[in-house]
C-alpha cells in the first residue's frame, strides 16, 4: 500500500464512522469501538499498515491517523455520556436526586371538617345517618312538625318558596331546618330509631356576621321505649364533650318550639373566656354560648308518623354547624366561610 492509498483508506473509515455515529438512535458506542479503536480495529488495523511506507512519507500519515484516532474517541465519549440506557433519566438538565416540585393539594372545607366530626361524634353514640330532600313540601317542613298553617311559629324561619306545588296544593319550599329529616326517617323506619342527619337549609336573612340565606344544621332523633330528658341531657352532654373536651359542661334552657315539649335551649360553657367573668366578646360575659335547640318529641309529631305515643317516647335536637366551625376554629365572621378565600381555606386541613 502506497502514502495516497493509505490516505484513502483513512478517510473512508472515517467517512464510515461519522455514519455510524450519526444514525438515530446511534449504534451502541461500545460496539462501535471495538469496530473502529479495538485492537483488531479498523483504524487499528490501518494504522499497523503504516510499518510498510517508506520512513519519510509515514510521519505525516502517522499524524493524521493519531488525529483521527483522536477525533474518534472524543466522539465516542461524547455519545457514551449521552447514551440514553435509562430513558429520560439522562436526559441533560434533569437531576433526579433533586426534591420534586410540590404541587398544590385541595383539602376539605371547615363545614365538611366539621360535619365529618359531628357525624362521628354521634355514630360512636349508636346514632345512624339519614337524609332528607333540599326542597321540602309543607307537610315535612312544617305540618308534620307541627306548625299548622297560619302559626306564628312559622314566622321564625322566613321561608324561601318555589314556584312548584307539591300533591297537596301547596307550595314546595326550600327547607328552614333539618327538622323535616325526622318525620322523613320515621315514615321509613319502625321505633325504636336513632338516626342523626347533617346538610343545608336555607332562610330569607340579610348576610351578616353570624347570618347567611344558606347555612348548615344537625339534627338528632332518639325513640325508644322510656327514653326521657336525663337521656338529652347525657346525649348532649357527651357530644359537646366529645367536640369540644371534656372540660365544658351542659346546662338546659327552657324553651320553645312546636315539634317538642318540653323544649330547651342547650348551652355550653364558654370555650374562650371559660369563667364568664371579664368582657369576652364570644359570650358577652355569660359564661355560656347557645348551640342547639332540643326536647322531647311532641305527641302530635310521634302519631303523624304512627309511633303510638303512649307506647314510645324520644327527644331530638339541632343546631347550626357555622357556629359549631366557628368556636372549633376561631372564625368571627361567618362569612369567612362561603367566601372561599384560600388563606382562610388553608388553616384547616
Ligand atoms: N329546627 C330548629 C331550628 O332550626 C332547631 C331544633 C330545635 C331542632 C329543637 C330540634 C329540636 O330537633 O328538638 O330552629
Amino acid at each position: 500500500m502506497n502514502a495516497g492509498e493509505w490516505k484513502e483508506k483513512l478517510s473512508a473509515i472515517r467517512d464510515s464512522f461519522s455514519v455510524s455515529i450519526a444514525k438515530k438512535p446511534a449504534d451502541n458506542p461500545e460496539a462501535l469501538e471495538l469496530r473502529f479503536l479495538g485492537r483488531k480495529g479498523e483504524l487499528a488495523l490501518l494504522l499497523r499498515d503504516l510499518k510498510d511506507i517508506p520512513l519519510e512519507e509515514r510521519k505525516p500519515l502517522g499524524a493524521l491517523g493519531n488525529t483521527a484516532k483522536q477525533e474518534m474517541e472524543a466522539k465516542l465519549a461524547e455519545l457514551k455520556g449521552a447514551a440514553p440506557a435509562a430513558g429520560p433519566a439522562a436526559a441533560p438538565g434533569l437531576d433526579l436526586t433533586l426534591p420534586g416540585t410540590p404541587f398544590p393539594k385541595g383539602s376539605l372545607h371547615p363545614l365538611t371538617h366539621v360535619m365529618n366530626r359531628l357525624a362521628e361524634a354521634f355514630l360512636k353514640l349508636g346514632f345512624t345517618m339519614s337524609d332528607g330532600p333540599l326542597v321540602e313540601d309543607d307537610y315535612h317542613n312544617f305540618e308534620a312538625l307541627n306548625f299548622p298553617p297560619f302559626h306564628p311559629a312559622r314566622d321564625m324561619q322566613d321561608t324561601f318558596y318555589v314556584d312548584a306545588k307539591d300533591a297537596a296544593g301547596k307550595f314546595m319550599l326550600l327547607r328552614t331546618h333539618t327538622s323535616p329529616v325526622q318525620i322523613r326517617s320515621m315514615e321509613k323506619t319502625e321505633p325504636p330509631i336513632r338516626v342523626f342527619h347533617t346538610g343545608r337549609v336555607f332562610r330569607s336573612e340579610a348576610v351578616d356576621a353570624s347570618h347567611s340565606f344558606a347555612f348548615h344544621q344537625i339534627e338528632g332523633l332518639y325513640v325508644d321505649k322510656g327514653v326521657s330528658m336525663a337521656d338529652l341531657k347525657w346525649t348532649a352532654d357527651a357530644f359537646m364533650k366529645d367536640l369540644f373536651g371534656s372540660g365544658v359542661k351542659t346546662r338546659f334552657n327552657p324553651s320553645y318550639f312546636p315539634f317538642v315539649e318540653p323544649g330547651a335551649e342547650v348551652d355550653m360553657s364558654c370555650v374562650f373566656c371559660k369563667t364568664g367573668a371579664g368582657r369576652c366578646p364570644v359570650c358577652k360575659g355569660t359564661g355560656w354560648l347557645e348551640l342547639m335547640g332540643a326536647g322531647m318529641v311532641h305527641p302530635n309529631v310521634l302519631k303523624g308518623c304512627k309511633y303510638d305515643p303512649e307506647k314510645w317516647s324520644g327527644f331530638a335536637f339541632g343546631g347550626g354547624i357555622e357556629r359549631f366551625a366557628m368556636l372549633l376554629y376561631g372564625i368571627s365572621d361567618m362569612r369567612m366561610l362561603y367566601e372561599n378565600d384560600l388563606r382562610v381555606l388553608k388553616q384547616v386541613q
